[in-house]
C-alpha cells in the first residue's frame, strides 16, 4: 500500500450533492465497498448495525420527502446505502440479538457465552456507564456505524468511487417510510446515516477550486485542500 494514493484519495473525496444519474457503480465495486463495511471493527464484535441498499426508485422517492437533507443525492446516486443500528432491547446482555452474535457468529460454546456476556455487561454498565440508559446504550451502537461509514467512503474514494454522507433526515419519519416499505422494524432497529455512493459529473467543481478568489475572501477564508479542516496539532494530544 502506498501512503500517497490513500492520501491522494482522501484529498480527492468530497461530500457529493449531485451524482452523474447515468454512471452505475458495477456490481463487484459495489461488493467491494460493501466487503469493507462488514469486515469494520465494532465495539466487543457485537455489529451492532445493518444496511439497506435503497436501489427502488419509488422508495427513494418517498424517502426524498422526508430527507430534505439529501434530495438531489436520492434522486441521482447510483447506490444509496442507509445504514441502520440496533434499538436497546436488542443491545442488552441477554437479547436474543446478542445471544446470536456470541453463538452463531463468534462460535462461542454456552459456557463461553456466559463469560463473554458477563464481560459485555461491566463493560456497558461500570466503563461506558450506558446499560441503564437506552438512548446512551443506542448511542454507543451508532457511534459503530460511523466507523462503518468512513471505511466505507475512503475504501470508495480509492477505488475511484465518489460518496456522500447524509444525516438530514426526520428520524421518526424516514423510519416508518423504511417500515411501510417492509425493510426496517422499527422496535429492533433505527436509522443512524445514510450514503450515497456513484460518479461525479465531470463538470462538477471541487471544493478546492472556488470560482473566485473574491468570492473566498469574502465568504470566509477558504484556501482549498481540505485547510478548512482543524490542524492535526489540534486534533491530537500525545503524552
Ligand atoms: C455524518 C455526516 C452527515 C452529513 N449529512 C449531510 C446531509 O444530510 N446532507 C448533505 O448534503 N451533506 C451532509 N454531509 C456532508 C457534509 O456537509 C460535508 O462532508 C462537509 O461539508 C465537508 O465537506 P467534504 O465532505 O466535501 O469535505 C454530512 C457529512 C457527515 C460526515
Amino acid at each position: 500500500m502506498n501512503k500517497s494514493d490513500i492520501l491522494k484519495a482522501a484529498k480527492w473525496r468530497q461530500a457529493i450533492k449531485q451524482f452523474d444519474p447515468t454512471r452505475k457503480i458495477n456490481d463487484d465495486d459495489f461488493n467491494f465497498i460493501l466487503e469493507i463495511a462488514r469486515i469494520s471493527p465494532t465495539s466487543n464484535g457485537i455489529e451492532p448495525w445493518n444496511a439497506i441498499v435503497v436501489q427502488n426508485a419509488d422508495l427513494r422517492q418517498k424517502l426524498i420527502k422526508v430527507a430534505p437533507g439529501g434530495t438531489s443525492q436520492l434522486n441521482t446516486a447510483s447506490h444509496v446505502v442507509i445504514l441502520t443500528t440496533k434499538r436497546a432491547s436488542q443491545l442488552k446482555p441477554g437479547s436474543d440479538y446478542i445471544k446470536h452474535m456470541s453463538r452463531d457468529v463468534h462460535d462461542h460454546p454456552a459456557v463461553q457465552f456466559a463469560a463473554w456476556k458477563q464481560v459485555y455487561r461491566v463493560f456497558l454498565s461500570s466503563m461506558l456507564g450506558v446499560l441503564k440508559n437506552d438512548d446512551l446504550l443506542e448511542a454507543h451502537a451508532q457511534r459503530q456505524a460511523y466507523i462503518v461509514l468512513g471505511n466505507m467512503m475512503l475504501a470508495a474514494a480509492e477505488i475511484g468511487i465518489d460518496s456522500s454522507p447524509m444525516e438530514g433526515f426526520y428520524s421518526k419519519k424516514f423510519d416508518k417510510t423504511l417500515a411501510e416499505a417492509g425493510v426496517l422494524d422499527p422496535t429492533t432497529d433505527r436509522s443512524t446515516v445514510m450514503v450515497a455512493f456513484g460518479y461525479r459529473p465531470s463538470d462538477t467543481a471541487t471544493t478546492k477550486t472556488r470560482p473566485s478568489e473574491k468570492l473566498k475572501k469574502l465568504v470566509f477564508d477558504y484556501d482549498g485542500d481540505h485547510k478548512t479542516r482543524r490542524s492535526l496539532d489540534e486534533i491530537v494530544k500525545t503524552v
